[in-house]
């Protein structure tokens, strides 16, 4: 049959920072192609192997693996600048990006002054700032949705510095426009001009590179028979549509944004790998009903070294919330679960899971539509905490009883048995269901 051959995705249940990144590179030896569909540089993916740490943005967490190629997707955005210093940092030569990355000619970019713009947003939102990472991620996705937005196959023609300066100067007019003094903005460290050089070199290296079609890509990919993974970036909970809106960022993190983002079907999707952490975290501002002020979530902090990959922000902490978890796994249709850092949770004499809330003295099981958050208490219950030394295990059976009732519950709960238990942030501490 013609589409029997199917793309899995990969994809963050809460609000990032899940550990995809990691469990993409695990999972690599298994496909042949791993695409990103979304989001761009805003993303901070973390992959450790051989006593070497790396932390990519744009490029799919594939590119360390031999014969896979990566795509990136018409749905992301993409900054040249932060592109080319991101290709520097992996020390991989031109000959072998030539023959393993390929980007999609439809991905939109992110211009300097987007990044202007995106700066100037959050200034003018004072108190009700987003907490953005300051990428240029909503004015790219903005431009792109009112159909002036620049895509990477343009920047040959003829016609493409005009529309660069045009874009430019709406820009700073509306930068402008909200009180932002643009003498202010320091972008990686430079000033707006400084910086403008540096991407226009960005962009002339990406010339180098493959750019592609890439639904044509992928769909021929799968049709030849190879194993595609889609993987995502952010998580469910900061979707456009989904998350807590307007506390979320500007494409969607779902499933459903791996058929746009990279032209396929939805007859085209099989597996969807749903990652989540033994606990919460969110970076940035926004509502987080199980979000810890105390020491508790200090320890969950300091053991899980929950600090940004991307902007080196502190994290905000909290318990697992199982009901976010059960919509996020609506949402996108998981068929397989996979749990990481429950290492940072190993020597807590007790925690807590959040089961359901309570909203103007009643218990619901997800959150009610426009609630107001400081109305919203978790309903939290107590797990007895456990101590052992997780180096030595070989599959998720294995496990000691005690975690295993920590599994049982969130298995019971959500309705699906546990794939993958991550135990550590390297490539081998990683654990299978056998
Ligand atoms: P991503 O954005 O979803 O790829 O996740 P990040 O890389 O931003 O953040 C996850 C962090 O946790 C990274 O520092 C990973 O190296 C680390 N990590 C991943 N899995 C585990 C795990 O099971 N245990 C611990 N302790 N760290 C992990
Ligand atoms: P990965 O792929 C965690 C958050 C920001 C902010 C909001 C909007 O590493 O999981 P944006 O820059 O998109 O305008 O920010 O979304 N955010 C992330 N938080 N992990 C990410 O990516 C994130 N990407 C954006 O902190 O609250
Ligand atoms: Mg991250």
């Amino acid at each position: 049959m013609r589409f029997e051959n199917k793309a899995d995705v990969l994809l963050g249940l809460q609000w990032g920072d899940e550990g995809k990144g990691k469990i993409v590179d695990v999972l690599t030896p298994r496909y042949q192609l791993v695409a990103r569909f979304q989001g761009g540089p805003n993303a901070g993916h973390t992959l450790e192997f051989e006593n070497k740490k790396f932390i990519l943005h744009t490029i799919p967490s594939g590119i360390f693996h031999d014969g896979c190629q990566n795509v990136i997707g018409n749905g992301v955005v993409l900054d040249p600048f932060i592109f080319n210093q991101e290709l520097d940092s992996l020390g991989l030569d031109m000959a072998r990006l030539r023959k393993s990355l390929f980007i999609s000619g439809k991905a939109h970019l992110i211009l300097p002054s987007h990044r202007l713009l995106d700066a100037a947003n959050e200034h003018s939102r004072g108190k009700q700032k987003i907490g953005s990472t300051l990428k240029g991620i909503g004015p790219a996705y903005t431009d792109k949705i009112a159909r002036c937005g620049m895509r990477l196959a343009e920047t040959l023609s003829p016609g493409f510095r005009q529309k660069y300066e045009e874009r430019k100067k709406a820009h700073l007019t509306m930068a402008r426009n909200l009180g932002y003094n643009i003498e202010e903005l320091r972008l990686e460290g430079m000033g707006f001009e400084a910086y403008e050089a540096a991407w226009f070199q960005g962009l002339e290296n990406i010339w180098k590179l493959n750019q592609i079609e890439s639904e044509i890509f992928v769909n021929q990919a799968l049709d030849d028979g190879l194993k595609v993974l889609a993987e995502g970036a952010q998580g469910t909970q900061l979707d456009i549509d989904f998350g807590s809106y307007p506390f979320v960022t500007s494409s969607n993190t779902i499933a459903a944004g791996a058929c746009t983002g990279l032209g396929l079907a939805p007859s085209r999707i099989g597996e969807v790998y749903g990652i989540f952490k033994a606990y919460c975290t969110r970076v940035g501002s926004g509502p987080f009903p199980t979000e810890l002020f105390n020491g508790d979530g200090d320890k969950l902090r300091e053991a899980g070294n929950e600090f940004g990959s991307t902007t080196g922000r502190p994290r905000r902490c909290g318990w697992l919330d199982l009901p976010a978890l059960k919509y996020a796994v609506m949402l996108n249709g998981v068929t397989k679960l996979i749990m990481t850092k429950v290492d940072v949770l190993n020597g807590m004499k007790n925690f807590k899971v959040c089961t359901a809330y309570e909203y103007e003295g009643r218990r619901v099981n997800y959150l009610p539509p426009d609630y107001e958050p400081h109305k919203l208490k978790p309903v939290l219950q107590n797990v007895k905490g456990w101590d052992f030394d997780l180096s030595g295990y070989k599959s998720i059976q294995e496990l000691p009883a005690g975690l295993q009732e920590y599994l049982n519950l969130i298995e019971a709960h959500v309705g699906l048995p546990m794939e993958i238990v991550s135990t550590g942030p390297d490539r081998s501490q990683t654990l299978f269901n056998q």
